[in-house]
């Protein structure tokens, strides 16, 4: 006797909405256990957007979180807050990132903090999450010297540099989380400074990863899609709803969709991996056109 298949037909768009769907499951979902404990994480950019979610969710682990901003102060101590509110410890530290000396400057701070509150200034988890993301929408032709040379020195050559930095003292079991786009593996002509900023920034994870495995400590790009930031146009109906056609799932990812899978890559259960690229875009690079 042969296979048996399910009587309906698989491949038929569901009878309800996914995203509707989606939501009470989310919510509902057991809690890890701490599983980042005794654990040090720096989030670069945790003031908001993606980065704050990944900042929650680390320190839901267990993880003291380092909440790296660059200019919104007020933004990042709410982050600090809403992770001491759920129980879990962090503190915020500014640095403006691709300017002279800047990731040193954070270093000192963020070790001094760690050797008072811990004893030692190790760094167990780097999220190389900050990013020049205003987009500025221009054509190739039009693109300057000047906002290509931005977007290099923040998505680039900072976080080259912060890995550099962390790893002086990381930690065997250490893990680098290099936050690239989805950007980088379908064409977006007018974001092209950009997706080629983030392109560099995947190499690093490609030879920092083979450098580093004899330490056994792993490096991986996690890629999201349209993701909602709380950026205004997230608010814009039409808006959304091109934005939400992009993915398989028909709907926008949210931040905690994508902290979900930094966290996993973050703990040891992810040990086994390094040097990835790992697609967080809801199947937006399926490119699923129906
Ligand atoms: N949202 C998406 O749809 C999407 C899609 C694909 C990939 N991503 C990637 O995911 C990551 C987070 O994106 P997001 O949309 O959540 O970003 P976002 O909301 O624009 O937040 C950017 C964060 O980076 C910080 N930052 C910006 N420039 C900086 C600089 N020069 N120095 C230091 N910090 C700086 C900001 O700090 P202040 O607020 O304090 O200035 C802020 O915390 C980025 O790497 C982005 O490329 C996002």
């Amino acid at each position: 006797m042969g296979p048996t298949f399910p009587s309906t037909d698989i491949f038929a768009p569901p009878p309800t909405d996914i995203t509707a769907a989606h939501e009470p499951q989310r919510e509902g979902r057991m809690t890890q256990s701490q599983r980042l404990q005794n654990k040090t994480a720096l989030v670069t950019g945790a003031s908001r957007g993606i980065g704050r979610g990944i900042a929650l969710r680390l320190a839901q682990d267990g993880a003291l979180v380092v909440v790296h901003y660059a200019t919104n102060e007020a933004a990042a101590e709410e982050t600090v807050a809403l992770i001491e509110k759920r129980g879990g410890r962090a503190f915020s530290v500014r640095a403006r990132l691709g300017r002279p000396g800047a990731e040193e400057s954070l270093f000192a701070t963020m070790e001094s903090e760690l050797e008072e509150r811990c004893g030692n200034a190790a760094l167990n988890i780097l999220v190389n999450n900050a990013a020049r993301t205003g987009f500025d929408g221009a054509r190739p032709d039009e693109v300057t010297e000047e906002a290509l040379d931005q977007c290099y020195l923040v998505n680039a050559k900072s976080p080259f540099l912060l890995a550099q930095r962390a790893l002086v003292r990381m930690p065997a079991g250490g893990r680098i989380i290099n936050m690239s786009s989805g950007m980088t593996r379908s064409a977006f002509p007018s974001q092209i400074s950009y997706a080629m900023s983030k392109g560099a920034m995947e190499q690093i994870t490609l030879h920092l990863a083979a450098h580093v495995a004899p330490r056994e400590i792993t490096v991986n790009t996690v890629a999201p899609g349209v993701t909602n930031n709380g950026d205004p146009v997230f608010d814009d109906p039409e808006s959304l709803a091109a934005m939400s056609n992009l993915s398989a799932f028909k709907r926008v990812g949210e931040p905690s969709d994508i902290a979900d899978i930094v966290a996993f890559i973050a703990s040891d259960e992810s040990r086994w991996i390094t040097g990835s690229f790992i697609d967080a875009s809801g199947g937006t690079l399926l490119g699923t056109k129906i």
